[in-house]
């Protein structure tokens, strides 16, 4: 997509920061402090309050991001919140994804107030009515503020460059609970009124906010899981080895810094698997499958403690930092916690798909220095900064030994601890203190290549899955017609055995063959929303009637992304599919978030109805 803002928002913020996704003038003058006082109005879909700001650096005018926010009055003080004083403001024109400008007058003072309302169709809000939640009497609440949609409900310098300490009092209808990516200090007693102060400067995109009927489930002494009540027992089963992983976590790459660490079951609506809130990873509901085979999502979550939380990418083209490592760190815990065979598994499914997806895309697009400038920063989330940033460090991995990359990474994450760097000044750290020391190595991995070019280098590293491979052999023994269904060897199968072998299925398959691997195998009727997703792709490619229903009812109750895609894209391919998608999507469209409507209108090519 091309923007207005071609050119960067720079100009307006006085001296260019490099995080062109941002207006804020954070080089001269820096909010380190964001205190929210806010009013959650579920009738008017509307946050409503006052940001105080705490201000340090050069005199003059504070300039922040907003989006779609109404501006009621800015007041400032010189007197460290004793005395406010109105002050002079203006907003700029708004573009269309970076949002609009505040300007401040604010002289040389200290804190500056001001007192705003958010819109109704606020980008890094979803509003839910009851109907859309698990126990569908209460309505519910969730921000979503990654990465550029923090400006939408507060409005401050939204750039991972700028770290804030934040508190915040949050009054709600009495019947449900606020919760927040912060300690809670009121308690979750349900009074309509919340307290949080998170005490450590974290990077905008992790403020977040929830309101539901929630409850509580200890799963452990530090962590523990928030969930409406028809969910939270299957909930805290699930997630009961959050502890274990973070014991892995912490031997591997030092302490957890952040204290306790709870999950946050979300309803179906919630676009992605998981966000790394710090304290307080949501989850997609969709991770529950019943045994556990989806955790490594908790598992990523977690590790975005260190990588993304703790050591921030700059800007958003340096996204990979965060999503690479992290995916690297996921599947060293998976190794710790659940073995090399599972771990295995789930990193060879995440290379395929890596590889599926990279063919359709702009050769610009498979870098990892990723260049967004004039774009969505949403447009560079794809299978490149998770898989092929995971698979750079991995090479590394191989390259010069487990225990001497593990002591690279474990320094990395105390040398930048709190801080905020771009893919050049880690290519320098690498260099001195990693590749220095092994000039094999460095001589055989292209360091350029990894991060500034297309592709995937020749000599990358990739594990083998003997157990993907049993499941692959079936598939196919099945689909060529030596194998019957009574034949296959599936006992012992786990998720990621029948994720392989739906995907190696053929594409185009009779009804009759794949009925025949539903009685077997009740696909179908799949609870796992992984192997449902690789499934119902299947019987849309091959327009097989008997999984219409189940087709529909995941659509207008799922809202992940993840699945959404591959499904409506299948759907978009013939001219019945692009019909049943048009009638799908009309249903499901209101249960979706803002982001992943802005993904599907487009895509199903949605017109909004003409207004009278
Ligand atoms: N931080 C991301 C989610 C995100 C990325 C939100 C960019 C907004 C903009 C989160 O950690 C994530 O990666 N989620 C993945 C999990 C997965 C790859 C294990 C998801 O939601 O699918
Ligand atoms: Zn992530």
């Amino acid at each position: 997509m091309l923007m207005s803002c071609a050119a960067g928002p720079a100009g307006s913020g006085g001296s260019p920061s490099r995080d062109l996704h941002s207006y804020a003038n954070s080089a001269q003058t820096r909010v380190t402090h964001v205190a929210l006082d806010l009013e959650v109005d579920f009738g008017e879909r509307r946050l409503s309050g006052t940001c105080t700001l705490d201000v340090d650096g050069q005199d003059g005018d504070l300039v922040l991001d907003t989006r779609d926010l109404t501006i009621a009055s800015v007041d400032v003080s010189d007197d460290d919140g004793q005395s406010f004083r109105e002050a002079g403001f203006d907003v700029g024109p708004a573009d269309p994804v970076l949002g609009a400008p505040l300007r401040i007058q604010r002289g040389a003072a200290g804190k500056v107030r001001v007192a705003y309302s958010t819109d109704p169709g606020a980008g890094g809000i979803q509003w839910l009515a009851p109907r859309h939640t698990a126990g569908r009497k209460h309505p519910f609440l969730y921000s979503q503020s990654q990465a550029i949609q923090a400006r939408t409900w507060i409005p401050l310098q939204d750039s991972p460059e700028v770290r804030v300490t934040y508190s915040a009092r949050v009054r709600t209808p009495p019947e449900l609970v606020a919760v927040m990516s912060a300690e809670m200090l009121s308690g979750t007693a349900r009074t309509g009124e919340y307290e949080f102060r998170m005490p450590i400067a974290i990077p905008s995109y992790l403020i977040a906010l929830a309101v539901g009927d929630l409850e509580f489930a200890a799963t452990g002494e530090r962590t523990g899981v928030y969930a409406e009540p028809g969910v939270i027992e299957a909930a805290a089963r699930e997630f009961e080895d959050t502890e274990a992983m973070m014991q892995a976590v912490e031997e591997l790459y030092g302490p957890y810094r952040w204290g306790r660490y709870d999950l946050l079951v979300l309803p179906p609506a919630f676009p992605f698997g998981g966000m790394e809130n710090p304290r307080l990873t949501f989850v997609s509901p969709t991770v529950i499958a019943g045994d556990k085979s989806l955790v490594s999502l908790i598992a990523h979550e977690l590790a975005h403690s260190w990588s993304g939380n703790l050591v921030t990418n700059s800007t958003w083209r340096d996204f990979w930092l965060n999503e690479g490592f992290t995916t690297y760190l996921e599947s060293r815990i998976q190794e710790e916690v659940y073995g090399p065979e599972r771990s295995t598994m789930e990193v060879s499914l995440e290379v395929e798909a890596l590889e599926d997806e990279l063919p359709s895309m702009d050769p610009a697009d498979q870098v990892l220095h990723v260049d967004l400038a004039g774009r969505d920063p949403d447009e560079g989330v794809t299978e490149v900064p998770y898989v092929k940033g995971s698979m750079f460090l991995r090479t590394l991995e191989h390259a010069v030994g487990r225990e001497a990359f593990d002591s690279f990474l474990r320094d990395y994450f105390e040398e930048f601890a709190f801080r905020s760097l771009t893919t050049e000044e880690f290519e320098v750290y690498l260099d001195s203190e990693l590749l220095s020391s092994h000039p094999q190595a460095r001589q055989s991995i292209s360091v350029k290549e990894w991060l500034y070019e297309p592709g995937l280098p020749d000599n990358r590293h990739v594990p083998v899955s003997a157990a993907l491979d049993v499941a692959e052999e079936a598939a196919r023994g099945w689909a060529d017609g030596t194998l019957a269904v009574g034949d296959l060897d599936t006992e012992g199968w786990t998720t990621q055995h029948w994720q392989q072998f739906v995907r190696t299925m053929p594409e185009a398959l009779e009804a009759e063959r794949l009925a025949d691997l539903d009685r077997a195998f009740g696909f179908t009727d799949a609870g796992n929303a992984e192997i449902l997703t690789d499934w119902l792709k299947l019987t849309v490619s091959n327009q097989y009637a008997p999984a219409d229903e189940a087709l529909e009812n995941f659509l207008v109750s799922v809202g992940r992304r993840k699945f959404l895609r591959p499904l409506y894209d299948e759907l978009m391919t013939t001219e019945a599919g692009r019909k049943r998608a048009a009638e799908i999507y009309s249903k499901a469209r209101p249960g979706y978030h803002p982001l992943a409507i802005q993904t599907f209108d487009g895509l199903v090519g949605w017109a909004q109805p003409a207004e009278e």
